[in-house]
């Protein structure tokens, strides 16, 4: 039987030469970046660009990020208004999971931006992200290679996943993203710079470079477009829980239940839980990070009747970006 699924290619020369052809040829690929896997195509196509929306099912208002070598593409190429804050930034940051707003050249079409007069840029640190740009020559618009408002993926093997019926599909398999959850939005067209999605570089260590930076809180980044509040969210009912109110709530359902959890508490539940139902996260939030995605089609794929987290005790530097991407997963 012919498999309907996209197809997972190991990156090599040819097969990089491969896919950068199927970008020539204005058509869609997924690649690994250090954060989450992209569904990319040709910046300069509009049809590449408008292709990236049918098959995701993301709303024509969401713009996309443009992703690029380095800074002197960014600079040339597709902004207006770069500054010496950014390039303290990228300095800083870059390759690596930082993303700038800044205003966009008029070469630029308007369906990489979702019609807007800005545009997203960043280079991404993944070694194959970068030879896929090196060898394509040109940006590349990727949002991440999920159905729209479904988690993130973050092996090739979870963007398979999310699109079971479109066998053209071509996966580069770049193996686990060592980040794990999406880039850090910043807004540079602002007298202060805004953040506009928390990521994992943190509003610290942004403002050890610009001094005063705004962020936003969770519910007045409304005004970001993208970044509704259910957003990152797996199909199963979804519910996060203080450490110390866990326990009562696992008691007083009947719902079968699978939990995210710390190993202390899950110490202290054995015994009350089925341990099948529990994926245990690391306690140091660069490997949270790096599993949450990973844990929230664990725990979907379990068909519990609902996913209960435990709330992570602390908030600052990384686990900021955890709370925030916690928190959209539980809503509804
Ligand atoms: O780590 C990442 O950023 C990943 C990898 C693949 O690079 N990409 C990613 O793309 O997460 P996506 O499309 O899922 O999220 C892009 C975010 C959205 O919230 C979008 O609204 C925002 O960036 N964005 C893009 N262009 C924008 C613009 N011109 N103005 C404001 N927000 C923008
Ligand atoms: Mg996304």
């Amino acid at each position: 039987m012919l498999s309907t699924m996209a197809s997972i290619i190991q990156p090599t020369e040819l097969t990089i030469n491969e896919t950068a052809e199927i970008l020539r040829v204005g058509s869609v690929v997924a690649f690994p970046t250090e954060t989450v896997y992209g569904l990319g195509g040709d910046t300069f196509n509009t049809r590449a660009m408008e292709k990236i929306y049918t098959l995701k099912g993301r709303p024509s208002t969401n713009p996309l990020i443009a992703h690029v070598l380095d800074s002197e593409e960014a600079k040339t190429r597709l902004t207006t208004g770069w500054d010496s804050r950014c390039d303290e930034l990228v300095d800083r940051f870059w390759p690596g999971p930082l993303t700038l707003i800044l205003n966009k050249r008029d070469e630029v079409p308007e369906a990489a931006t979702a019609g807007l007069k800005t545009i997203a840029v960043r280079s991404p640190l993944h070694e194959v992200a970068r030879k896929l740009l090196k060898t394509f020559g040109s940006a590349i618009s990727a949002p991440s290679a999920n159905r729209s408002g479904h988690v993130s993926p973050t092996c090739a093997e979870h963007v398979c996943d999310d699109f079971p019926d479109h066998p053209e599909l071509q996966v580069l398999d770049g193996g686990p993203c060592k980040v794990g959850i999406e880039s850090t939005v910043l807004d540079m067209t602002t007298d202060i710079p805004t953040i506009l999605r928390s990521g994992s570089v943190t509003k610290e260590q942004l403002q050890e470079v610009l001094g005063e930076v705004n962020a936003p809180s969770i519910k007045e980044q409304a005004a970001s477009p993208g970044t509704t509040l259910r957003h990152y969210a797996p199909t199963t009912k979804t519910i996060l829980v203080e450490s110390k109110e866990l326990k009562h709530s696992v008691e007083s359902t009947q719902d079968t239940i699978a939990l995210l959890l710390s190993s202390n508490l899950f110490e202290s539940l054995k015994g009350m839980v089925n341990e099948k139902y529990c994926v245990v996260m690391p306690s140091d939030p660069v490997g949270y990070a790096a599993k949450l995605y990973e844990s929230l089609r664990k725990a979907d794929d379990m068909n519990t009747d609902v996913i209960v987290i435990e709330k992570p005790s602390h908030s600052v530097g990384l686990w900021g970006p955890i709370q925030d991407r916690l928190q959209r997963a539980s809503s509804f």
